[in-house]
């Protein structure tokens, strides 16, 4: 018998009955009924059962009896329809087995540490460890399709759209997206180093000034963070780049895209264009620069409402410059108990806030601490700015602008979900604009790029850029799903004045900016067309299709919260000949 496979473990179906034919797999589960011994044979594309009869094949039988779970096998026998009460509806092949002539043992398998089939109880460690086996598992089967099918359709997109891959260096120089480089030893040049790219940045600029209008690439970037659910040492961006365009059109190309993938993978459909807001109107109405716009409940300022109360905790935030603003939650009042209140008031500590008040609109009367602290005028206007209906609950954080933000940001969140408010079958895209060009950082006492250094300031605020720089507004954009930041991007300087200017606005000298950036400003003295550009988080993008938890779990094999791999247990210590030859001493501490 030839191992060679007629079809896959997915295809079959009444069509085939009585075909004689081979197929090949692991062994998904294996039960001995006494006489005949049914197999259920896994391979990506479905699960066929297999039957194998003493009565047929006495050595195949026998063969059958030493088999166990992920086994892998071939097997060549005659497709039978099932009887009627053996139909398995669930099961694409559920209609027919495959009666064994013969089977082939291509490979046995130990008792594995964990079953890619079954749910079981086990730490994603062990999972990590046996990546393999886990990835085997219809979860990460699916997700890793969903994965490809997203670079696919981008692909597709962008090509229908004029853009071109074209590859950019993974040992490069640094590129600043704000996180630390992962840095690779030179051996040929001792004592220097190439830096991982954090982004293709420059390089798509530079491709720009070369003349090849539109550029993309589904590339790695590296950057060495806190990580997080939604943030990987390396991660994937589809990275986007055209000359002579503007937001208008980057925003349609990304909009058409977005709807493409959401079309053919889930087949649902997204409306465009997509909502835009600006980044000041994002904070003040919902606390953070990524709204989940799934749901209603915005942040209410109430500073000049309360200004004069006997509440201390109010009076003395609002006289050092604070704010004091609030959430009404509808219809809650009933649903949230003194300690799911008390809960709340702690997320906002972890925010930094000193605590959360709190007000139930009752039908004649208003529960709380607080109350008497206000006159009756006061919560009457109170109520009426926030809209509070009896049966709402309103509740307060007061403190500084970042810390009132911030807390009421998570605490919008955290209420949506514990009172289910949150509409899972909605895929709210936001585009956030008019971010700061800069922001100032106090410790370092120096302004920091919001995006990066390369984003152009609005046209209108070139005087404030000299004058005020921390209030001009950038050409820059963010894109948003579901309280996600799922894509960033501006329009560039493509002056080199401009980023001169810019470099000294951000402290870099010009010698620094000469060694670091030197090639970028070389490129921009030599008929630099206007280019802006886009890159959209891969990993993130797929995790929301999926539905998954964190990107892990759409990254084929991805690393810890410590950045290790638990599989090939990288990072690894390095052989003393190795340092040697790179002229490195690993024992600095
Ligand atoms: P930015 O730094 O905003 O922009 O990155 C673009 C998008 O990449 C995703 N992303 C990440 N995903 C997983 N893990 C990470 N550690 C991580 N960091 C970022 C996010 C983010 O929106 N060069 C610019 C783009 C440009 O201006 O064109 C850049 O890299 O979804
Ligand atoms: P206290 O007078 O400290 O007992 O606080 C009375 C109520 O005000 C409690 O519910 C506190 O959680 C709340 N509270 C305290 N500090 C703040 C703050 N900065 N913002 C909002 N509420 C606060």
């Amino acid at each position: 018998m030839s191992n060679e496979r007629t079809h896959d473990c997915g295809t079959l179906s009444g069509d085939h009955v009585g075909e004689t034919v081979t197929l090949c797999g692991w062994v998904h589960t294996r039960r001995d009924h006494g006489g005949l011994i049914f197999v259920d044979l896994w391979d990506k594309y479905g699960v066929t059962q297999v039957v194998l009869n003493p009565q047929i094949d006495q050595l195949a039988h026998e063969h059958a009896q030493s088999i166990r779970g992920n086994f892998v096998i071939a097997v060549t026998g005659k497709v039978r329809a099932r009887p009627d009460d053996m139909v398995n509806a669930k099961l694409k092949t559920g209609e027919i087995e495959v009666y064994v002539d013969e089977l082939h043992i291509l490979n046995s398998s130990e008792t594995p540490p964990i079953s890619p089939w079954e749910p079981q109880d086990t730490t994603e460690a062990l999972r990590l460890k046996y990546r393999f086996l886990d990835l085997r598992g219809p979860t990460l089967q699916r997700n890793l399709k969903i994965r490809h099918d997203v670079m696919r359709v981008a692909r597709n997109e962008l090509h229908r759209n004029g853009f071109m891959e074209i590859e950019t260096p993974v040992l490069t120089k640094s590129t600043p997206e704000g996180a630390r480089d992962y840095l690779v030893p030179s051996r040929l040049n001792p004592q220097k180093f190439y830096a991982l790219p954090q982004s293709p940045q420059l390089f798509k600029q530079i491709l720009m000034v070369a003349g090849m209008d539109r550029y993309f690439q589904i590339v790695k970037c590296f950057r060495d963070e806190d990580l997080r659910f939604d943030r990987q040492p390396e991660f994937t961006q589809i990275d986007v780049e055209m000359s002579f365009g503007n937001e208008k059109l980057i925003f349609q190309i990304v909009e058409e895209m977005m709807a493409r993938i959401y079309q053919e993978i889930l087949d649902v459909k997204i409306d465009t264009p997509f909502p835009v807001i600006k980044y000041q109107d994002a904070i003040d109405r919902f606390g953070t620069d990524k709204p989940d716009m799934r749901f209603d409940m915005e942040i209410v300022d109430l500073g000049e409402i309360v200004r004069g109360t006997s509440f201390k905790v109010f009076a003395q935030v609002l006289e050092s410059g604070g704010q004091v603003r609030a959430l009404n939650i509808k219809n809650s009042a009933d649903a949230l108990s003194r300690k799911m209140l008390d809960d709340l008031t702690e997320i906002t500590k972890t925010y930094g806030a000193k605590g959360m008040a709190w007000i139930k609109v009752q039908e004649n009367e208003l529960q709380s601490p607080i109350i008497k602290f206000f006159k009756q005028e006061m919560l009457d206007r109170m109520l009426k700015a926030l809209g509070s209906q009896p049966g709402d609950t309103i509740v307060f954080v007061a403190d500084t602008a970042k810390i009132v933000a911030n807390a009421l940001a998570h605490l919008r969140l955290a209420l949506s979900k514990q009172l289910r408010r949150v509409d899972e079958s909605k895929n709210a895209f936001t585009w956030v604009t008019d971010f700061p060009l800069v922001e100032y950082d106090e410790a370092e006492k120096k302004y920091t790029a919001m995006h990066h250094p390369f984003t152009a300031p609005r046209e209108e605020d070139l005087e404030r850029f000299a004058s005020t720089p921390g209030s001009a507004k950038a050409r820059a954009y963010d894109l948003v799903l579901n309280g996600n930041e799922i894509g960033g991007g501006s329009v560039r300087i493509h002056q080199k004045e401009m980023q001169e200017k810019m470099f000294q606005l951000l402290g870099i000298s010009q010698k620094e900016s000469a060694a670091k950036f030197g090639f970028l400003l070389d490129a921009l003295k030599y008929g630099a067309p206007p280019h802006c550009g886009i890159a959209l988080g891969l990993d993130r993008i797929t995790m929301l299709l999926a539905g998954a938890e964190s990107i892990r779990d759409v990254i084929a094999f991805p690393k810890t919260q410590k950045a290790t791999c638990l599989m090939t247990e990288a990072p690894s210590e390095l052989d003393p000949k190795q340092l040697r030859e790179l002229r490195l001493k690993a024992d600095l501490s």
